[in-house]
């Protein structure tokens, strides 16, 4: 495989696919890309898209040892074979290439063992406050007998739970909706949706730098004070952008979860509670299981640091060439069937489950351990609370635009 001829294999798979195998028509198609994925993946497992000129990577095996290996890098200005023209600086630009998910070294390394420190150290303490807000949630739901799953469960219980874990105040509706707009705009920006109203990252910034001025230099016991204590930040600034990072990376992902995930369930939800009644490890496992199915970042990127060629392949391999551009679809090699049988199927007793959703190597989410609590928890007292729940007959879902972090944007549903 050359870069020649897999410019030609991803031609080819456009047409048997009934549409372009490129970054664009991925992110065209990515409400249903699972067609796509599965052509490309078995023609080519790395391919070279021509008209964005990046590589797609969408084998699980390519996928884990890419993310794992140190010559490709998330920072793309480190990686540029000659000084790239930077944008004019800002706190905009500063707030989204100043996080760690965009850096490498040391810096991240701590920022990173920062969040993973901290989130250890409050995991059991958070259980019980995050059983008590699904429950409530749940039992809302059930006397009202209708349920958004996204406004109405997965919105207000993905910014309760990064709001117990930053140390942030709950409580005020109307300062609740301007952060999940702001954070949904960040989270759209870092992940390569730009089409947003740029300022309200000015916003959440002034929002952050609030609450670490108000803990007037002394490290409070939440995320905010394990930045300002164990961060290895320069300065105050640096703390403000790390936990825009931590608060958009943390709530957008744990809501898109549930409620893309959720919906899966619906149509047996009396066979799921019947199988989590009789094996109260199926939650864990349905955790996973929908963490692969569903993953929440569809795709990352990375860099060429240097050149590297690729063994594999059907004609001598392939070279990616310094400051090139990767995109891992984490989502195809969620369901690439070497590494999972009957990949499409949502089976809570799959054994190994190797997923990619939180990502690997260097970059590999932080707050694994306590998404999987959130939804643990989240699954557990919906399926323990509500007898019924199907789709509303008259209001059909509704989808978010963004094709890397977008699922519904509301899945309106009856319940008892
Ligand atoms: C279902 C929930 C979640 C999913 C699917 C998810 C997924 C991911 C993925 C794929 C990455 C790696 C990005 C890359 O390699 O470029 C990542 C990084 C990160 N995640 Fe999560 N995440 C979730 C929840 C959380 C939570 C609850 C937090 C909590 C604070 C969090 C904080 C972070 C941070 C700080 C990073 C950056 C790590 C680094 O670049 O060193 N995530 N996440």
């Amino acid at each position: 495989m050359n870069r020649m001829s897999t410019g030609e294999m991803s031609r080819g798979t456009a047409s048997a696919a009934g549409g372009p195998a490129t970054l664009k028509g991925l992110a065209e198609g990515y409400r249903d890309p699972h067609g796509l994925y599965d052509t490309l993946r078995e023609r080519d497992r790395i391919s070279f898209d021509p008209t964005s000129r990046c590589w797609l990577v969408t084998g699980h095996d390519a996928t884990r040892k890419i993310l794992s290996d140190t010559r490709f890098v998330s920072d793309a200005v480190t990686a540029a074979p000659q000084p790239r023209r930077s944008l004019p600086r800002s706190f905009i630009t500063d707030a989204v290439q100043k996080q760690a998910i965009f850096t490498d070294g040391p810096r991240q390394a701590a920022v990173r063992r920062a969040v993973l420190m901290e989130l250890a150290r409050r995991s059991d303490s958070l259980l019980g406050p995050l059983d008590a807000a699904a429950r409530t949630l749940a039992e809302r739901a059930r006397e009202r007998r209708e349920l958004d799953l996204l406004g109405e469960f997965a919105v207000p219980y993905s910014m309760e739970a990064i709001s117990m874990i930053l140390g942030l105040p709950v409580g005020d509706p109307e300062e609740t909706a301007r952060l999940e707009r702001w954070s949904t705009t960040f989270a759209n920006v870092t992940s390569g949706y730009v089409q947003v109203n740029m300022q309200e990252i000015n916003l959440l910034g002034e929002y952050f730098r609030a609450q670490v001025a108000a803990r007037g230099g002394i490290p409070s016991d939440d995320l905010i004070g394990a930045f300002l204590r164990d961060g290895g930040l320069e300065d105050e600034e640096d703390v403000v952008i790390q936990c825009m990072m931590a608060f958009a990376a943390g709530r957008v992902t744990t809501q898109k979860l549930l409620g893309s995930g959720i919906p899966l369930l619906v149509p047996e939800w009396s066979e799921w509670r019947e199988r989590l009644r009789s094996n109260p490890a199926t939650a864990r496992r349905l955790t996973e299981e929908l963490l692969r199915v569903v993953t929440p970042t569809r795709y990352v990127a990375r860099y060429a640091a240097e050149d590297v060629h690729f063994e594999d392949g059907a004609d001598g391999g392939s070279t990616l060439r310094r400051g090139e551009r990767v995109i891992l679809f984490l989502e195809a090699a969620n369901r690439d069937p070497q590494a999972f049988p009957a990949p499409h199927a949502v089976q809570a007793d799959r054994h190994p489950n190797p997923h990619l959703a939180f990502g690997s190597g260097p970059h590999r989410c932080p707050g694994a351990a306590i998404a999987r609590i959130e939804v643990q928890t989240a699954l557990q007292a919906l399926l323990e609370t509500l007898s019924v729940l199907r789709p509303h007959p008259s209001l059909p879902p509704t989808w978010e635009p963004n094709p890397n972090l977008g699922g519904y944007a509301s899945f309106r549903c009856l319940c008892e």
